[in-house]
């Protein structure tokens, strides 16, 4: 089966084998079948963060599980859980409706909610860590449900267990959200008070926050619908500031983010836009004019064109200012 039509990037592979499932026994059945014993699994969710580099010679199964309901609540807190199968951003449209408050920076995040715990997904300083009070996970070998915490968890900046040394080995099946009764406004990211200003918005809510997200994300980010991507494709690097600093002399205008008290995030499309890349092209392969750090297939790109892009990309920031990008996207 052709795998384009399931990754935002709209890359050409295929699958040896693929499924779609909706709820945790058709999950159950489909790995109990002889033919996929032993068989290596990759679990899809809208493949908004996966470049397929060629063809994948394993069971895709695409999760589809939904639902999405109230579990408990104490004085400060909604417990919400959603399933995997739920498109992201409808989930935080649900929570603005229902006065469910914490989620509302990540407006407009591509994907699935069942991927959202696999990077920590984060945007306009919220991360779902922030959020996050436990999900449900089905291990594929031994077929059983285990429940992960917060700390079960290992959330770092666009990391978690299940990008480590838990890859592929668990199906996350829902994930539950721990969501303020009363909203705390978080508008430290300059670009949405900016935003609030333009919107002319008097009294602060937990949608205006959410529009003005949406406002600034159809600004600059590509719309796959339109141009095929994965968002970001590299991290932002943390160096330490004894490597920041000399860097700062040599290049004042340098991008970065103070990260504790000895280390510094840079702005990785900082980078790649000072080597020449932003608006570069080559074939149907190429680097987004407004956002350097989104890579973009124009059409007919392999998944091979864009990684060997990634490649000099990595390279030449490394010869310019000697710091090495790591990438983001999940490449298979
Ligand atoms: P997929 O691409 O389907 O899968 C991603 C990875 O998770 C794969 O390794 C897959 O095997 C695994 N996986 C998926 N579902 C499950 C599951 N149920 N159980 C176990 N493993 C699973 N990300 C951000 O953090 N912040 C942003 O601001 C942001 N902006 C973006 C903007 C654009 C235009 C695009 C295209 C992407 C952006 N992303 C951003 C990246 C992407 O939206 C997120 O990583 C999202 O969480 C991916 O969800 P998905 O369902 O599409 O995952
Ligand atoms: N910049 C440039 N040139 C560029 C792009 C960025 O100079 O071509 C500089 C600008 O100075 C800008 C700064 O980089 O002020 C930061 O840019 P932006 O606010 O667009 O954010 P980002 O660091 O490029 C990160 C995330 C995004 C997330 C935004 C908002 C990563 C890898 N990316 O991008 O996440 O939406 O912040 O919080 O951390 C994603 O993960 O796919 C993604 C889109």
């Amino acid at each position: 089966i052709s795998l384009r039509p399931y990754n935002t990037f709209g890359i050409e592979s295929k699958a040896r084998y693929f499924s779609s499932f909706s709820g945790l026994a058709d999950l159950e059945q489909l790995l109990s079948l002889e033919t996929y014993d032993n068989m290596p699994t990759l679990v899809l969710g809208g493949g908004s963060n996966i470049l397929f580099t060629k063809e994948v010679n394993a069971l895709v199964i695409k999760n589809d599980i939904k639902g999405i309901s109230l579990e408990a609540e104490d004085d400060e807190y909604y417990y919400v859980k959603a399933f995997a199968g739920e498109n992201w951003h409808g989930f935080v449209q649900y929570c603005i409706q229902h006065g469910f408050a914490g989620v509302e920076n990540l407006s407009l995040i591509p994907g699935n909610v069942g991927a959202s715990p696999m990077q920590n997904i984060g945007a306009y300083g919220v991360e779902i860590k922030d959020v996050f009070y436990s999900l449900e996970g089905y291990h594929i070998k031994d077929k059983t449900l285990v429940a992960f915490n917060a700390a079960d968890c290992r959330f770092g900046y666009r990391e978690s267990v299940f990008k480590q040394h838990l890859k592929n080995q668990f199906v996350i099946v829902s994930v539950t959200f721990r969501l303020r009764k009363e909203p705390r406004y978080n508008t430290s990211y300059g670009a949405i008070e900016q935003e609030l200003e333009k919107m002319g918005v008097q009294q602060l809510s937990i949608s205006a926050i959410s529009q003005a997200v949406i406002n600034i994300r159809s600004s600059k980010l590509p719309n796959p619908a339109v141009i095929g991507n994965a968002g970001s494709f590299f991290k932002n690097p943390t160096i330490p500031n004894t490597v920041f600093l000399p860097l700062k002399e040599r290049f004042p205008a340098i991008v970065g983010y103070p990260v504790g008290l000895e280390e510094t995030k840079l702005a990785a499309g900082w980078l790649i836009e000072q080597c020449g890349w932003k608006g570069y092209r080559e074939g149907d392969a190429g680097c987004h004019a407004q956002q350097a750090l989104v890579l973009v297939n124009y059409g007919t790109a392999k998944g091979s064109d864009i990684y060997t892009l990634s490649t000099k990309i990595i390279e030449s920031v490394y010869n310019k200012f000697g710091v090495t990008l790591e990438r983001e996207v999940n490449i298979v």
